[in-house]
């Protein structure tokens, strides 16, 4: 199964979101992150979510920020996006139902209905990144949870 996780920047919360989904998932899973701009295209994830995720002992040093493709949108299961404005720019690049129906905003999915948007920590600081980390680490468990169920019910 196919995750991409979606950020503004794929500098910050996205690059953390991967990381942290793939520390918790076997190899029958690929997890990528994309950003909506590609401002910082070929960057390294920013350098206070690198040591926030080194912190947890997760390496996302070597990640590359990339722009999301209308390609990606085929190739993915499931897009999960970080707020409600990268929600709505990832639909506005869907073609069909099919398409629409992968993209979710990554908290909601997890099961929060209040907050449902993970807070752009770049113009914060570390603390606002360790926030983020612990928002990020709890609703990844729980989908991870769902992700494994779901891969037993398709083989069922
Ligand atoms: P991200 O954070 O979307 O979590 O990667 C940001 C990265 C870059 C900018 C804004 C937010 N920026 O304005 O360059």
């Amino acid at each position: 199964m196919k995750i991409l996780m979606v950020c503004l920047g794929n500098i910050c919360r996205s690059p953390l979101a991967e990381g942290i989904l793939k520390s918790k998932l076997s190899d029958n899973f690929f997890v990528d992150s994309a950003g909506t701009i590609s401002m910082h295209e070929g960057e390294n994830p920013d350098k206070r979510a690198v040591k926030t995720a080194a912190n947890h002992g997760i390496d996302i040093s070597k990640q590359k920020s990339r722009p999301i493709r209308l390609l990606d949108l085929e190739n993915f299961d499931k897009i999960y996006c970080m707020d409600l404005k990268n929600f709505e720019d990832v639909i506005s690049m869907t073609k069909n139902q099919e398409q629409r129906k992968k993209v979710s905003l990554f908290l909601e999915e997890a099961g929060n209905h209040q907050d449902c948007e993970v807070p752009d920590p770049y113009w914060g600081d570390m603390s606002d990144f360790e926030n983020v980390f612990q928002l990020l680490d709890i609703a990844c468990n729980k989908i991870s949870r769902q992700l494994q169920q779901q891969l037993i019910n398709d083989k069922i």
